[in-house]
């Protein structure tokens, strides 16, 4: 007979501890990346919702982002950093295929060689790790998880692609997960859908770069991020009503008892469709980061996150449905309670 393997339990409930972020420091209008595209102002605004966004400098890296960010979400949380026990980090513009971002992040923050590792989900890696995290910790597996959404993506866009150059940006959110006296983060429900893996891409892999410069040399093309707007936008406008309704379904909740809802920050008017497919009651509230931060990606929900509590539309201990989806395609979604945020 096999040896008995022990197993560990965890804490009964879990919530998010504290939040921080990570906003570059350089704003830009839609006036600067209109040029290249041929594109306006009041294009962007109309068909995007976005304002203005952030653009890393140089030294603002996805390293140094994630750790200004996580230091925010230790110090909200009131963790110090030798307590975190896991570091998870969503990203999709790490653009070193080994080794992961993590490792790094958790050393630079003078973590005590925790269990270190990256996601790759798109703009839904957020939620993905977050899920991650609250399981990891009620079985026992970790303590104390830091949960990072960091992207960088003005290294992957074309500035001259009309379809992405004025819709992504740059920035980062962090949370730490941790033990609560009552569940702060309800049942997952996630997916993917691989048929359409085509409508947001990297348009070229690494082999065929390195293959077309043995074949033209300096003037092979760098692979860029690609995106079918049209195509993400049907699906995400139409189709993830039902995953909202679930994830609010599983956390035993009702449309009603939502304070605010955090979608991912993908477009204004995804947003403002999602809303009103869900018939969000009136005193709750909606993330409309995208105004002012663009599309981050995997950052977007802590961002955004962090906006509602800033400007004041939310508060500590609100009942928020977060929702994230993009590459893969893939999507996941959550019922949140939303931290103390200083
Ligand atoms: C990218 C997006 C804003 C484009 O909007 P759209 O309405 O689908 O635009 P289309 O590609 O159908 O083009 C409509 C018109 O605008 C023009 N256009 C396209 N991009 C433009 C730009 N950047 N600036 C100005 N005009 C533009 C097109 O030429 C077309 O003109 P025409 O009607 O004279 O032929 C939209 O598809 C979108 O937001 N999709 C979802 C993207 C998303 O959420 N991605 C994130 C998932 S993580």
């Amino acid at each position: 007979m096999a040896a008995r393997i022990a197993q560990t339990t965890g804490a009964a409930h879990t919530a998010i501890l504290g939040l921080g972020v990570y906003r570059p420091t350089r704003i830009v209008t839609n006036d600067e990346v209109a040029g290249p595209i041929d594109s306006s102002d009041e294009w962007i605004r109309t068909r995007s919702g976005i304002k203005t966004r952030r653009f890393a400098g140089e030294s603002e890296t996805i390293h140094s982002m994630s750790v200004g960010a996580a230091r925010g979400a230790l110090e909200s949380a009131g963790i110090a950093a030798e307590q975190v026990d896991c570091v998870i980090v969503a990203t999709s513009t790490h653009l070193l295929l080994t080794p992961a971002a993590a490792p790094q992040i958790a050393t630079e923050l003078g973590m005590n060689a925790p269990a270190a590792f990256d996601v790759s989900a798109g703009c839904a890696g957020f939620c993905h790790a977050l899920a991650m995290a609250s399981d990891l910790v009620r079985v026992g597996t970790a303590n104390h998880v830091l949960v990072v959404g960091v992207e960088k993506l003005t290294n992957t866009i074309n500035p001259t692609d009309r379809s992405t150059a004025f819709l992504f940006a740059d920035g980062a959110g962090a949370v730490v997960v941790g033990p609560a006296e009552q569940q702060g983060i309800g049942p997952v429900v996630w997916g993917s859908d691989g048929t359409q893996s085509h409508a947001i891409r990297q348009d070229k892999d690494w082999m065929e770069f390195f293959a077309e410069i043995d074949e033209k040399g300096l003037d092979a093309v760098r692979p860029y991020m690609r995106m079918e707007g049209t195509a993400v936008f049907r699906w995400a406008a139409h189709s993830l009503e039902k995953v909202c309704r679930d994830a609010v379904d599983r956390a035993g909740l009702s449309t009603d008892d939502l304070d605010a809802m955090i979608p991912h920050q993908a477009n204004g008017r995804i947003i403002e469709i999602m809303a009103r497919v869900l018939e969000l009651p009136e005193h709750c509230a909606l993330a409309n980061d995208i105004e002012e931060a663009g599309n981050t990606s995997a950052a977007s929900v802590p961002l955004a996150m962090e906006a509602l509590l800033r400007n004041g539309e939310s508060k500590p201990g609100d009942t928020a449905l977060l929702i994230a989806f993009g590459a893969g395609l893939s999507y996941a979604a959550q019922v949140v309670t939303l931290p103390d945020w200083r």
